[in-house]
């Protein structure tokens, strides 16, 4: 019998899987699991931070989505900017933008992209010291005001950001993670499509470790329609899309020169944060925390996790030949010599 509860309307079907009907839940009719009330907060309202909110609200993936920066007016302007399309688009979230923190209490999710880029002249330490300071207080104002929330990181260096979010939070390990090997593998597919003129849904990529020079694609697991891309182009042409996997990012700071790459950054963030909404539990490549798996500990780097409602729901092991460890061994090592370098 259908029962009726607050704005939801509710039937139990035979697997005990729970069908739900709310205004701005229709991407959510079947699903394991729904809440009344789902709040995003993004913060940092630049490139990443606010398409990141914009492709939230088009999916409908909340209820309410706050912006947050420390610009005044930025916030509060792309907020209601992306609000003023949501009649347009028949999209019924809420989104309002702030410079405190007040509006973002009892948040589900709490994306962080919140940081400068580097500037000419700085290193990848100083780059590393500024936005640490700026995600550390960042996550300190996000989790007071919503410590049952999951945050996902994508400010860069990323590993390390990753880092300090979770220690600055205190969360567990499996409420904090990174963004970075959805958007390296995406990168990668889009580079296989195009190099075998086939469709990139047809596309699957694997890639594991730190997000930057040290990442570890893996082409023994990535496919096309189920083929091994090993078995579908010779080692100069695989070598060369892993290499220009690797360079994605500046390759798009060489165009844009003012800035890095918001639209394919912010489409993988949102990915993750759909399948923690609808407890999808899609294995995705994530920056976490390493305890053991790997045989990698106390570090960062990304590998292939289930995510679902509770964030990290398991991290998979899959079997890595004797260069691949040494890889992503090696990727590991040098996120870690970064967070040795950090003052928290
Ligand atoms: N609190 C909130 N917002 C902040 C803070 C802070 N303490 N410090 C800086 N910001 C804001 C800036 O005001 C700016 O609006 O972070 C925003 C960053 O936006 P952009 O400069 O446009 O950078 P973006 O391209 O969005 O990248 C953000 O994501 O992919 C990563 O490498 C990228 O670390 C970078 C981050």
């Amino acid at each position: 019998m259908p029962l009726r509860c607050h704005s939801l309307l509710v039937n139990d079907t035979e697997e005990g899987y729970v069908h739900s009907f709310h205004p701005s839940y229709n991407s959510l009719l079947t699903s394991t699991f729904w809440r009344t009330h789902m709040k995003i907060t993004v913060i940092g309202a630049g490139n990443v931070g606010a398409t990141t909110a914009q492709r939230i609200v088009d999916k409908q993936l909340a209820n309410e989505v706050v912006l947050v920066d420390v610009l005044e007016g930025i916030p509060q302007g792309k907020a209601l900017d992306i609000y003023e399309a949501t009649p347009v688009e028949k999209t019924d979230v809420k989104v309002v933008g702030t410079n405190g923190y007040e509006e973002t209490a009892d948040s589900d999710i709490v994306v962080i992209t919140a940081g400068i880029a580097r500037k000419p002249g700085m290193s990848r330490d100083d780059l590393m010291n500024t936005n640490s300071g700026i995600v550390k207080s960042c996550t300190q104002a996000a989790a007071a005001k919503s410590p049952n929330a999951i945050i996902i990181v994508v400010s860069n260096p990323l590993d390390v950001m990753t880092y300090v979010a979770m220690k600055v939070s205190g969360f567990d390990r499996h409420r904090v993670f990174g963004m970075a090997g959805v958007l390296d593998a995406a990168r990668f597919r889009s580079f296989i499509a195009l190099e075998l003129n086939v469709s990139v849904e047809d596309v699957n990529a694997f890639v594991l470790g730190g997000h930057g020079d040290s990442m570890v694609p893996l082409p023994r697991y990535s496919t096309v329609a189920g083929i091994p891309i090993t078995e579908l182009m010779d080692k100069a042409a695989l070598d060369r899309l892993v290499k220009r996997t690797r360079d994605g990012g500046i390759e798009i700071v060489n165009y844009l020169k003012t800035g890095s790459a918001y639209y394919a950054p912010s489409s993988s963030t949102v990915l993750m944060v759909e399948s923690i909404v609808k407890n999808k539990k899609r294995i995705l490549p994530c920056a976490a925390f390493m305890q053991g798996e790997y045989g990698l500990r106390d570090t960062f780097v990304g590998v292939p996790v289930k995510l679902g409602s509770k964030g990290i729901e398991e991290i998979i092991q899959i079997k890595l030949n004797a260069d691949e460890q040494a890889a992503l061994e090696k990727s590991a090592a040098d996120v870690k010599q970064s967070i040795a370098k950090l003052t928290l």
